[in-house]
């Protein structure tokens, strides 16, 4: 949270990043916040008392907060663009075997960023927190620009890019892209967003 974008984003007042450590509200001399689950199992589960201490410590009236694990809804780009209008995001990210099912009186919602277990939700925590402040305006100048949205309804350029050299180990830049004409260029780019080939790299 100390590099590039994010870092530059806090530096310009756009985003403000706060970091709370639930163990801080951990009970007795080793401010214990996990325990065994009720019935058997493996592992521990984080007791309900210090993540709902925690969650209440930080919240405020325009807070939302969202409880981060994989049986959550999935978190997708329009996710992303919701998130990067909220003036408050609580994520809430645990470790061990999971979170007291009581906690989940004080989400607001529940996230998974994808189909596989994390041992914690601190690089979901990070996948949302990117993901969304690359949308705030004014984050990446210019880049999320409008016309490059307008492209697809998704956000991410479907289509091949190049840069120079202009001929890489025998493999030359499309003759296309250095005409110079925007118009086709901009008819090819679709042409190739929608190809079959394209289309097959995201399987
Ligand atoms: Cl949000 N948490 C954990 N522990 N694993 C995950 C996840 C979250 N999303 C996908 N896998």
């Amino acid at each position: 949270m100390k590099e590039s974008m994010m870092w530059k984003a806090q530096k310009d007042g756009l985003l403000e990043l706060e970091l709370v450590d639930l163990r801080e509200f951990g009970s007795g001399p080793r401010k214990t916040v996990d325990d065994t689950p009720y019935g058997g199992g493996d592992g521990m589960l984080l007791k309900p008392e210090p993540v709902v201490a925690a969650i209440e410590a930080t919240r405020s009236d325009d807070s939302k907060v969202v409880v981060l694990t994989p049986g959550g809804k999935p978190f997708v780009q329009s996710e992303a663009e919701r998130f990067s209008s909220i003036n408050h995001l609580i994520l809430v990210a645990g470790r061990y075997e999971g979170f007291d099912e009581r906690i989940m009186d004080y989400a607001d919602e529940q996230v998974s960023i994808g189909n596989y277990v994390l041992t914690g939700g601190e690089l979901p925590a990070m996948s949302i927190i990117d993901a969304t402040v690359r949308l705030i305006p004014g984050v990446l100048g210019g880049e999320n620009s409008a016309a490059e949205e307008s492209f697809s309804d998704g956000e991410s350029i479907e289509y091949p890019q190049y840069t120079r050299p202009p001929e890489f180990r025998g493999v030359r830049v499309p003759d296309i892209l250095l005409t110079g004409d925007h118009g086709a260029i901009a008819r090819w780019r679709k042409e190739q967003s929608e190809s079959k080939t394209q289309q097959r790299k995201k399987l």
